[in-house]
């Protein structure tokens, strides 16, 4: 029915005489052409002239230099196949565009009656993925001062996408100095790798911080996450307490190895009356202790 109404169309025009027919020549609307995935998508290819009334269509995908067929012998094949259909003269219209469309497409076209019996026209498409949630690592806790990083990632959407980053669902500003609210803040936002770098934390940094990957298909926003900033270090007081407290051990266990006796066997060579007096009366009985080592015991205890 198609090639019935092509021809119809051909000899109509050839008849006119509107076209001299020295041969076939194509023509598209768009040699680029831009869809949004699960969108359909007609890639056109016009015939501008031709004298022969059953021309031979053809349409090739091209992947990577590899072309496979997505029209021939009057049927669509390949992975298009149930996803697309030729529309008069020669169009190419895909129903449901996915990512794996986006590939350069030929449409061509072979007129056995012309004189210049042969034409082709290449279109490329590009296939827009909308973005995914993107995974997003911010700090729980930072300090005053420091220097701090909150990333941003997504590697679904085409094209790349673009990052923003948002405090207490207010968008920081691409430029803190722009902002009378935020020109005290030493953040920068790398828009195209989404991380969000504090040259030095304030108190003020602190919130609930979400990003957003964006592109023409689409945006998403990973959930948002408290950053906290605290004006001391705890986590390396946390660590020094444990480091002195460590040291304090070795000390008393190497005092421990220096008498020959050792801690625990000198423990029990005292009677359990003495060493309980020596608690109870809250190491008062330390004239009373003649061993040294006893000493460092109760204390130690007490
Ligand atoms: C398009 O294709 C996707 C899978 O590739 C499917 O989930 C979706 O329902 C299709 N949409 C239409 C309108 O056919
Ligand atoms: C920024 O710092 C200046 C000088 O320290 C101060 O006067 C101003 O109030 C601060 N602005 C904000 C928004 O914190």
């Amino acid at each position: 029915m198609a090639s019935k109404s092509l021809t119809a169309f051909f000899i109509l025009y050839s008849f006119l005489g509107y076209i001299p027919s020295f041969g076939v020549i194509l023509r598209t609307t768009d040699k680029i052409v831009w869809a949004n995935e699960f969108q359909p998508i007609e890639l056109t290819c016009l015939i501008e002239s031709i004298s022969t009334n059953n021309p031979r269509i053809e349409w090739k995908k091209i992947k990577n230099g590899i072309p496979s067929y997505v029209y021939f012998q009057n049927k669509i094949s390949g992975d298009l196949e149930h996803r697309a259909q030729l529309i008069q003269p020669a169009n190419l219209l895909i129903l449901n565009t996915s990512r794996s469309d986006t590939a350069e497409y030929r449409c061509e076209v072979a007129a056995i009656d012309d004189h210049k019996h042969f034409d082709e026209i290449l279109i490329s498409l590009a296939v827009r993925v909308k973005p995914v949630v993107p995974r997003c690592s911010v700090p729980l806790a930072v300090t005053v001062g420091t220097s701090s990083e909150l990333r941003c990632l997504e590697n679904e959407g085409f094209p790349a996408s673009q990052y923003r980053w948002f405090r207490n669902n207010e968008e920081l500003p691409q430029d803190p100095k722009s902002s009378l609210k935020f020109i005290n803040s030493t953040y920068t936002i790398n828009s195209d790798t989404g991380g969000l770098k504090f040259r030095r934390v304030r108190k003020e940094d602190a919130g609930e911080y979400f990003c957003q990957a964006k592109n023409d298909a689409g945006h998403a926003e990973c959930p948002a996450q408290l950053m906290e900033v605290y004006d001391v270090d705890i986590v390396g007081i946390f660590l020094k307490v444990l480091a002195a407290l460590a040291g304090f051990i070795i000390v008393m266990v190497g005092i421990c190895h220096a008498h020959k006796h050792g801690c625990f066997s000198s423990g029990k060579d005292h009677t359990g009356t003495n060493y309980k007096l020596s608690a109870q009366e809250n190491g008062v009985d330390y004239t009373e202790a003649d061993e040294g080592h006893f000493r460092h015991k109760s204390s130690f205890i007490i």
